[in-house]
């Protein structure tokens, strides 16, 4: 074990209370079958989606992060203003700048919390945890909200079915703060390479192609995946992050009671699963009713674990993600 490892140098931190939020509409396998040349059965056997829900016109990032963190702290009996960090993971923010978290305190009324944005495409909500978690272990940080919010149906393109089928909108979030008992979060491994940025990414809008007629034109403002290569690269690394995260906290799959992966396509989560050690019964899914969610993925996974009482006092849950830059991640608690 390296002297990093926070298993070992850290004081423990936890998740005190989780919440999410999916908006209303739900937009079935039916409905995109009369949008584009797709069908249920391709969709359900090659993604293991059925239906996700998709937000308003006038519903934001924000919206949706204010209430799944509403929720949160509701469920963790804290008020807004004992928040000192938001962060929320988003490729979809309400705007540039300010940042949404900055949206998300106003909201909230969470007036002592300084906030900031964490752009890591899928793995941001795992990102945004582990940061979390340090501050939180060094002390400058008592109480922290982590938010996964995304309006992924802003940035998708209905005129592709190879990505228009695969993304929903939602948002989940944590409380987290130093554990009572217990070991909380145990470790983490993360990573990024973003020598494969092509494969995955939304070049339009930002200061490397400036929104113009052009770019609309060439419809640059929609996400783009070269699918069947990120789908390989998925699987190794969320893989490998597991393992990591794990052998850094003396463990192996055997020690976990719940995998809660970033829900991108079934035949990857199975493959994960076959993978680690042909333990597909350890993972939580809610792909089929969600479909792709980025960084809201996990925490809205995670909450309806929470709450639907699958998670007891004392279980050993790795989380995995992986998504666009590349980036991946992984962390190991004690629930
Ligand atoms: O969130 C983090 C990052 N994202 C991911 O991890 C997603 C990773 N990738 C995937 O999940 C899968 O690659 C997809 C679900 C996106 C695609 O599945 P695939 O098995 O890799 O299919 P493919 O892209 O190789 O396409 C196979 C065929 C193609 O037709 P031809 O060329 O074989 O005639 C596609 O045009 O399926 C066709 N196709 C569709 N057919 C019906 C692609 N999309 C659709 C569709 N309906 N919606």
């Amino acid at each position: 074990m390296s002297a990093s490892d926070p298993v070992r140098n850290a004081r423990p931190v936890t998740i005190v209370g989780t919440g999410s939020y999916l908006p209303e509409r739900v937009l079935t396998n039916h409905d995109l079958e009369k949008m584009v040349e797709t069908s249920d059965e391709w969709i359900r056997t090659r993604t293991g989606i059925s239906e996700r829900h998709i937000a308003r016109d006038d519903e934001a990032s924000s919206d949706m992060a204010t209430e799944a963190a509403r929720r949160a702290m509701r469920n963790a009996g804290v008020t807004p203003e004992e928040a000192d960090l938001i962060v929320v993971a988003t490729i979809t923010p309400d705007m540039f700048f300010p940042n949404t978290a900055c949206f998300v305190q106003d909201r909230l009324g969470a007036r002592n919390a300084y906030c900031m944005d964490l752009s890591a495409a899928c793995s941001g909500f795992l990102y945004g945890m582990d940061a979390a978690r340090a501050l939180i272990a060094e002390g400058s940080v008592r109480t922290a909200l982590v938010i996964g919010a995304e309006k992924l149906s802003c940035i998708t393109d209905w005129r592709d079915r190879a990505t228009c089928v695969l993304f929903g909108d939602g948002a989940g979030a944590v409380v987290m703060r130093r554990a009572d008992a217990g070991r909380g979060i145990m470790a983490s491994h993360m990573g990024s390479d973003g020598a494969l940025a092509e494969l995955l990414n939304l070049p339009g809008g930002g200061s490397r192609n400036p929104a113009s007629p052009a770019t609309l034109d060439r419809r640059l403002h929609y996400m783009k995946m070269t699918g069947n290569e990120v789908f390989k690269h998925a699987v190794r690394y969320m893989c490998d992050a597991g393992q990591k995260a794990l052998q850094r906290c003396g463990m192996t799959i055997d020690d976990v009671d719940w995998v809660i992966p970033h829900q991108a396509n079934m035949r990857i989560i199975s493959a994960i699963a076959s993978r680690l050690g042909d333990c597909m019964d350890k993972f939580i899914v809610n792909l089929d009713r969600v479909g792709n969610l980025s960084a809201a993925s996990v925490p809205v996974c995670l909450d309806e674990a929470a709450r639907g009482g699958k998670l007891k006092k004392g279980d050993i849950v790795l989380f995995v993600a992986f998504g666009g830059g590349f980036t991946w991640g992984a962390t190991v608690m004690e629930w």
